[in-house]
Order: structure tokens, then sequence, then C-alpha cells
């Protein structure tokens, strides 16, 4: 019998039949093999995975408590739509609606409606079905046609793209300019007409970290609503901002405390700190949310109101969220929070001292903790940032470099986002690879043939 042959428990497992040929990719494997061998084969593949924590692109949570890894082990088998076989599970589920709808300043936060979700992409996607619903019913009852409806954004998420191509509605996405790159109360109005389902702002674009001006785009829609008549919900994707600004900066006024501000999304799985798989969306009040939306279901014990795009999901994110909640509370997340806005502000200090970049944004208001640079336009070098993106990925750091959207597209940037364990000391070590870098460009210097976005480790989120 050959070595690779021998299959018995006692054997190294590389000495295994598993493991002396390449794992299957193709072919759906005829026969059973051991756990051990398997389990080896998975977790070598997995090595060449990046290392999660030294990913700078994402927003989402990469460092979790142990406690944390206890209750999602203990949660494995829960399924989240089964409410009637877990209700506890269900009973956190509704806790941290209701802590969310205090955080967010709900007019009555012990009955607001709202449900967890898989992410901010699918909470958006309920928020904006449900102001396309009640869109479509305003225009029924004035005997209006109902065929045509848009939706105005500032530069959004793609989850946004989505959800308008999805459902047959129109965006109309304010473009950038090249030194703005969010909305402005103006260019939303000049957008808006019967056909508005609402408008979308966004606070922290995915882009430039920046907060959209909430405030200032639900006061001109007020204006709009009194000088013509329409009324436009405002929808807030928090995705990143939801569980930033209440803690960071509580007197910024965005969320319910607007009577426009009628739903809210949150990804509870980026600076909500729980484990991936976790989105929040609340509604104002019980009538934002229509009725028909909301499916009764009895054949899981009970009569279960759903309101997703899921049935099953896991329920350890949410278990988790909750224990987040009463763990930290409103003291531990501004200490964590602020944190990553100082180590953020202490990189582009760093950042600076090179000479050759511009900071386009970074400090600890009005967006989210991370930084985005560009390269100075006179800047003296021989790369450019996807080649400077490339040579960081080589020491293992995921940091991106991207072109904005329309009509900024010429500007090329590059950006960290600073969560929870990004430490000041992991911001030192990255300044020092970025030297190493740019000192290796001198030496080496890319005279023709600079990376394009397509070969350099290109934008993620
Ligand atoms: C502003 C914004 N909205 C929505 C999303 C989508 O969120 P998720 O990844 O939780 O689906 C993101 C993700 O980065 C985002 O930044």
């Amino acid at each position: 019998m050959a070595l690779h042959q021998v299959d018995n428990r006692k054997d190294d497992v590389f000495a295994s039949s598993e493991l002396g040929k390449p794992a299957g990719a193709y072919k759906f494997p005829a026969k059973e093999q051991s756990e051990r061998g398997s389990y080896q084969l998975v977790h070598d593949e997995l090595m060449l995975d990046g290392n999660a924590r030294m990913n700078l692109a994402t927003f989402c949570t990469t460092w979790e408590e142990p406690e944390v890894r206890a209750l999602m082990d203990e949660s494995i088998s829960k399924n989240m739509i089964d409410k009637d076989e877990y209700p506890q599970t269900a009973e956190l589920e509704m806790r941290c609606v209701h802590m969310l709808a205090d955080l967010w300043n709900s007019p009555a936060a012990a009955t607001t409606m709202g449900c967890s979700t898989t992410g901010s992409s699918e909470a958006a996607m309920l928020g904006g079905l449900a102001m396309k619903w009640r869109w479509r019913e305003r225009m029924q009852k004035l005997g209006k046609p109902f065929g045509k409806p848009n939706l105005i954004t500032g530069p959004v998420q793609i989850c946004w793209h989505k959800f308008a191509r999805y459902w047959d509605i129109e965006i109309r996405e304010i473009p950038m300019e090249r030194d703005h790159y969010i909305s402005t109360p103006e260019k939303v109005i000049a957008l808006c007409d019967e056909n508005t389902i609402g408008v979308v702002a966004t606070l922290g674009t995915t882009f430039t970290l920046q907060y959209e001006p909430v405030a200032a785009i639900a006061a001109a829609l007020d204006k709009l609503q009194a000088d013509t008549g329409l009324d436009i919900p405002l929808h807030v994707d928090g995705a990143s901002g939801g569980f930033l600004a209440p803690f960071i900066e509580p007197d910024l006024v965005w969320d319910f405390r607007l009577s426009r501000v009628k739903s809210i999304n949150a990804s509870g799985h980026k600076f909500g700190l729980s484990p991936l798989g976790v989105g929040w969306v609340l509604w104002r009040e019980k009538s934002d949310l229509p009725e028909d939306l909301i499916f009764y279901v009895n054949y899981l014990g009970g009569n279960m109101a759903t309101f997703a795009l899921n049935f099953s999901r896991p329920g350890g994110q949410i278990v988790a969220q909750y224990y987040n909640f009463i763990r930290l509370g409103r003291e531990g997340y501004r200490k964590v929070q602020q944190s990553c806005y100082d180590a953020g502000m202490f990189f582009a200090g760093e950042l600076k001292k090179f000479g050759i970049f511009d900071i386009l944004s970074c400090g600890d208001k009005g967006v989210i903790p991370g930084v985005c640079w560009k390269l100075k336009p006179n800047a003296q070098v021989k790369f450019n940032l996807y080649d400077l993106a490339d040579r960081l990925r080589s020491r293992g750091w995921l940091v991106p470099a991207y072109s904005l959207p329309p009509h900024a597209e010429d500007v090329v940037i590059q950006r960290i986002l600073v969560r929870h364990g990004v430490s000041k000391d992991l911001l030192a070590k990255l300044t020092a690879d970025l030297k190493d870098a740019v000192a290796y460009f001198e030496k080496h210097p890319v005279e023709k043939g600079h990376l394009s976005a397509k070969e350099a480790s290109g934008f993620r989120h």
C-alpha cells in the first residue's frame, strides 16, 4: 500500500489518503473520507486567504471577544425564523430593535417597528420597499399613474443600485464633483417630483466616509412640502454612522428626532461590532411600514409576522448583538469608537509627514473612522496609488486604491477603515511598510506600466 493510501487514525494526517491528492474542485466526490483529513485540507486551503485583521478595506467586524465566539457557538443551530421554537432568541432580537429605537431617538421606542436582517443591503431593500409601497398607495388614492417611481440619492453604496434595478425604480443619483463628494439639499430638491418614492441620505458614504447633511436635507424636504404639497420621506442609510454618531456626536441631529426621517438602516456587523451577518432596519412609526408587506405564517407554530427577504437565517449574530449592547452600553461603545477615531487621526498625521499625500477625509466629526487620501497633484513620485496598494499587499495589507464615481472618476484615492482592533500599533506597522514601499519605488521607479485599477487590489467594502 502506497504511503498516501494509509487511512488509519493513528497515522500522521499528512500521510493519510485525503492529503495524498489535491482536494476536488469540479466533480461531486463519490466517496466519504475522514473528518480529520478533510478538515486539514480545507484549513490549509484557507491559509491562502488574506488576514482579516489586515484587511483595511472592510467596514466589517474582524475582532470579537471570546464571549461572542462562545455565544455564536451555542447558537449555531438556532434558526432566527423559528421564533416559536426559539422564543428567547426572538425576544433578544426585539430587545435590540427597541434599544436601537431608543439610541436613534424614536418618539416611541417601545413600540417601534423594526427587524434584523442579514446586513445593510437587505435592510436597505426593506426600507426602500416600504417607501415604494407607501408612494404607490398615495398615488392610487389620488387616482394618478404609478408606473414610474424614482429614488433620489447621493453617492450610494451598490445595494441601492441593486434595490432600484431589482424593483424597477429609476435611481437619480446625484453625481460627485471633482472637489465635492456628497449630496446637498439643493441638488436633492432639484430632482424631486411626484414620482419620487423617497430620498436616501448616507451617514458615512462608502467612497469618502463623509456624513451627508441629513438635517439640512430634511429641512429642504419640509420646505418642499410646504411650498408644493409633495410629501417625500427620507431614509437614512446609517450602515456605519448609525453606530457611530449616537456615541461620538450625540448632538448631531440625523435620526428620528427629524420627523422627516421615516426609516433607518445600519449594519450590526460593522460598527455595531457584531460578527458578520446582521443588519437592522427600523421605521419611525407603525404607519411607515405598510401592513401589506408583512407576512404571517402559522407553520412554525404560533402565528408569526415576518418581514424579510430570506426565510431561514442564523440567530447567533443577533444574540451577539444583544451581548454587545448589554456588555458595552453607551459608555463602552463610545470608548471603542473613539479609540478608532484616535487611531485614524494618528495615521493621518503619519501620512502627512510623507509630504506627498493630500488627506481627503479624517477626523472624529462628520466621518466614519478611517482615512482617505490621494497623491498631491505635484507629488514627485514614480508610482501611482494602485502600485502602492499592490506593494502593500505583498506585506499582507489590503489598502485599496480606487477611482471615484462619475463625475469625479479621474480622482484616484486610497482608503483605510479603522475598526475595532485596528490599533495605533498596527497602524505604526503600516506606516513603516508604507515608508518601505515608497523607498522601493524610489529605487525601482515604475516608469511605464503602472498598474491599473483592475490589476491592483481593487475597491472592496
Ligand atoms: C453606506 C453603506 N450602505 C450599505 C452597505 C451594505 O451593507 P452590508 O454589507 O451590511 O450589506 C454598505 C457597505 O459597506 C455601506 O457602506
